[in-house]
């Protein structure tokens, strides 16, 4: 009897599991997309563990269309226009359950986790004047003063001798990883008001990029299966899973973050005008301010660094680009326009340089995810119905090398495009290259004020002082795409410029 029972059952379930698989099968059938992708999401799981989704994304929307399916319940769009509608403030969107696996403390959620479309919006506009910098004094200084930190840690160890000097030795140095050890430092030193310290260490010193490196992999991979997600975040498994309050390099984080917080609050509140005493203006709580570090470091260091390496990258690999932007920093610094260091209002004004680091920002896009949106009722994109409740990823590479847009050499790297470009042209540009910051009042990075003048000064004081050239042209370097991307090896030789000019 057992048996038979047992039999039925496991009839019944396989029964309804393939008539589920047919349904869902049915309900996107009709958009275009790779086969086994329409059947089961390991198309996705196998390409996001790949290391090279945002290329595959690419792939397959120039194989299938700007709108192709990428999972039984996935689709995935690369037209601009589509993307800044369904981000857009009242779009009938909201964040898919993608987002919750990315809750790095499974005890609470963070701007970046949360499906709350109210909690969200609540978090973003009491953080809003920190990331923004009205609140906050000496912003701009503290950049100045990791950017130094950074020009000195390669002066000290990392300079090779110029052709014609003796008894200098030659020297290479992985950028990837130094320029990392700067934007950690930026960020820890804006969120906690004390830098991490990995530039004057020269290492890793909280050992946060090994543990994210580890990590990501897993958490970008896993977070397509939201019933993984929920097996993995429910309570039961709690106490198996480390919590990342104990865990190597995220613990050092968060109690770092426990220390600057407790400081703020309770009988004897410090008050200060920083990122932190702005938060606590705005009323975010104890438990949320110290939520929100965490979400910091990771939204804050590794897309910064990714812009930087590959905009030098595409620097280095271009000698017109090179020379000119070294002409335009040099001119600037003898006509007096370039102070030292330069400051953000300085290098808004250098036409060419802003054009570098666009075309930077477009060609390689720092956070790729999928970022994943549902609609509750049903939509159509690009002219093909999308019923209500399907996830709808971006493909940034499709996006930001579209030829609509950006032109038939879209995927060259050229600076030019945005000075020479008619008006109508170029506000299309900017608006779809600022996509690669998520764009729109609801989703847009916080951090992008700060990034952009990590930006507007990191080339400049590098350029002004150093030549810079890459050790093996045919291996620049390596990197791993997972959400946003992990690069390393990007070995480089460093000299003094002869002929540097002088502030
Ligand atoms: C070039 C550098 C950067 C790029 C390309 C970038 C890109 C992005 C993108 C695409 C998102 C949206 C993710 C989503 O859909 O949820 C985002 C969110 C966010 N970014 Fe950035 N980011 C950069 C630098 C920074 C920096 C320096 C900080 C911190 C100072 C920061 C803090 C944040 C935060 C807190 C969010 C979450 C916003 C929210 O949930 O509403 N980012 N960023």
């Amino acid at each position: 009897m057992f048996l038979v029972v047992t039999a039925v059952v496991a009839t019944l379930a396989i029964v309804y599991s393939i008539a589920s698989s047919i349904a869902t099968y049915r309900k996107l059938a009709h958009i275009p997309g790779p086969k086994w992708a329409a059947w089961t999401d390991f198309w996705l799981v196998r390409h996001c563990f790949s290391g090279r989704i945002s290329l595959k994304l690419q792939e397959v929307n120039s194989q299938y269309g700007d709108l192709a399916r990428v999972g039984p319940n996935w689709v995935v769009c690369g037209d601009p226009g589509e993307m800044r509608r369904i981000w857009a403030a009242r779009s009938n969107y909201k964040r898919a359950y993608w987002y919750r696996g990315l809750r790095m403390d499974l005890n609470r959620d963070s701007t970046f986790s949360t499906l709350d479309e109210k909690v969200h919006s609540s978090l973003r506009s009491r953080m809003l004047p920190g990331y923004g910098g009205k609140d906050v004094d000496g912003l701009h200084e503290a950049i100045d003063d990791r950017v130094a930190a950074f020009v000195k840690l390669l002066e000290d160890k990392y300079l090779s001798g110029n052709p014609t000097e003796s008894g200098l030795s030659y020297r290479t140095v992985d950028f990837a990883r130094k320029v990392q050890f700067f934007t950690l430092d930026v960020i820890s030193m804006l969120a906690f008001g004390d830098a991490f310290g990995c530039l004057e260490a020269d290492e890793d010193v909280s050992r946060y990029i090994e543990v994210t490196e580890l990590m990501l992999p897993y958490t970008s991979t896993l977070a397509v299966l939201p019933w993984l997600v929920d097996l993995l975040q429910s309570p039961f498994l709690h106490l198996w899973l480390p919590n990342v309050q104990n865990m190597v390099g995220y613990g050092k984080v968060m109690s770092l973050a426990k220390k600057a917080v407790s400081a703020r609050y309770g009988e004897k509140p410090v008050v200060k005008r920083d990122m932190l005493g702005s938060f606590v203006k705005h009323g975010l709580s104890r438990d949320e301010a110290e939520g929100e570090a965490l979400t910091q470091i990771l939204a804050g260091s590794d897309t910064t660094a990714t812009a930087i390496r590959a905009t030098l990258l595409y620097i280095t690999s271009n000698p017109k680009v090179y020379a000119r932007l070294q002409r335009e920093i040099d001119e600037g610094v003898r006509a007096g326009r370039i102070s030292s260091p330069i400051s953000d209002a300085e290098a808004r004004r250098f036409p060419y340089l802003q054009a570098v680091i666009r075309e930077g920002l477009r060609m390689w896009p720092p956070a790729t995810g999928l970022l994943p949106k549902v609609s509750m009722t049903d939509d159509v994109i690009c002219g093909i119905r999308v019923p209500a409740g399907t996830s709808v990823a971006w493909s940034a590479w499709s996006i930001l090398r579209s030829k609509a847009v950006f032109g038939e050499d879209a995927s060259q790297f050229r600076p030019e495009r945005w000075l020479d470009a008619p008006p109508e042209q170029l506000r299309v540009m900017e608006q779809t290259a600022m996509l690669g910051f998520a764009g729109g009042s609801r989703y847009e990075c916080l951090g992008k004020s700060v990034a952009m003048i990590e930006l507007n000064k990191v080339f400049v004081e590098l350029l002004r002082r150093f030549d810079i050239v890459l050790v093996d042209p045919t291996q620049p370097w390596k990197y791993h795409n997972v959400i946003i991307f992990v690069q390393s090896d990007m070995h480089v030789r460093i000299t003094r410029r002869e002929e540097a000019v002088k502030a």
